[in-house]
């Protein structure tokens, strides 16, 4: 018995040692230490024995099977991280994660509100519903006015209506501030337009008021210029186009040279070499009394751009619905 316990013993090793992968492994198991393995058959072969040799035996066999287990176990374990390693394929190329952007327009709202913070301006909000009263008749828009006809301006119920346009952040800021004011206002508004290329029922502007002691329609020039140099280049120039509006005394139409053609003249700007941005002006003293600044101590510029006009002049596109489409394909190439 002593020697079979031997051999097994060294036969066992011997193909514990070559064993490299879990199938070699498992045929060993199979061999020394399953049911019907070498072992168990030694065990079985202990019933042909003395009583006197059994005990001894018994001992041996005991003593074999715990070190081939022990053995095997330790082998299985020193095996292990090869075989996870040979599991994982580190060839095979990752998967990329497709990585969002900002949308275009809202680029062009940060880079607006970067130019005019520089300026010192800070900016505002307002609400999108507004009442009749901030939206026309603060900014001393006349009942008769045209803007106000249902055919232009979305109503809600009872009195309120989306605004217009980002004017009535004026109204709340002087409201709430004593001058100096100087804010900027970027946000959505709202007209009964059928969408175009060129027109979309919600659109976007920037609002900007400035309002102190003897404030000139000459800093408006120069806060406007400085802006758009800033946005188009050093070399863009601005013209102003009088203009009505309510709310502002005089008032004037702004355009810029036309960036592609540089003043030239081209298809974009239809041979003008100029580009219409937007409207401005010096905020009309009944704006000013109806929040209870006195006209005759202060004075004020106010403006009014459309933000979608500057992000497709930058971005070159030509349809204002291509920045409300939502197609990932374009949004992706800036
Ligand atoms: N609110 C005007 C519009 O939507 C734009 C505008 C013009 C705003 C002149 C102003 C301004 O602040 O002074 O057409």
């Amino acid at each position: 018995m002593k020697s079979r316990i031997d051999a097994i013993r060294l036969d066992f090793q011997k193909l514990l040692a070559e064993a490299e992968t879990q199938p070699q492994l498992d045929e060993v198991y199979r061999l020394f230490l399953a049911r019907k393995g070498q072992v168990a058959a030694l065990y079985k072969e202990m019933g042909r024995l003395t009583t006197e040799e059994r005990p001894e035996a018994g001992k041996l066999l005991n003593e074999l099977k715990g070190e081939l287990e022990e053995q095997f176990n330790a082998r299985r374990d020193a095996l292990k991280p090869k075989q996870t390693a040979t599991a994982l394929d580190i060839t095979i190329p990752g998967r990329v994660p497709r990585l969002g952007r900002e949308h275009p327009l809202k680029q062009t709202e940060q880079r607006v509100i970067e130019i005019f913070t520089r300026m010192g301006f800070t900016v505002a909000e307002g609400p999108e519903v507004e009442s009749e009263y901030y939206d026309f008749d603060a900014l001393n828009t006349p009942f008769w006015h045209p803007a106000r006809d249902p055919s232009d301006t979305l109503y809600l119920d009872n009195g309120h209506l989306l605004r217009t346009e980002t004017s009535p952040v004026q109204i709340h800021v002087m409201e709430k501030r004593r001058p100096p004011i100087r804010i900027i206002a970027p946000g959505r508004v709202y007209r009964n337009d059928k969408p175009d290329a060129s027109h979309s029922p919600m659109f976007m502007q920037v609002e900007g008021l400035y309002v102190d002691h003897r404030v000139t329609f000459a800093e408006l020039k120069g806060t406007l210029l400085e802006f758009y140099r800033a946005l188009y280049g050093p070399e863009t120039d601005i013209r102003f186009r009088p203009h009505y509006f309510p709310f502002t005394e005089p008032s004037a139409e702004v355009d810029v040279t036309c960036f592609l053609c540089g003043g030239k003249g081209c298809r974009v700007c239809k041979q003008t070499g100029w580009l219409e941005m937007g409207g401005s002006g010096m905020v009309d003293p009944a704006v000013l009394s109806g929040v209870d600044l006195d006209p005759e101590e202060y004075t004020g510029f106010a403006f009014g751009l459309g933000l979608e006009r500057i992000a497709m002049l930058q971005y070159g596109l030509t349809d204002i619905r291509l920045l409300y489409e939502n197609n990932l394909r374009l949004l992706a190439q800036f």
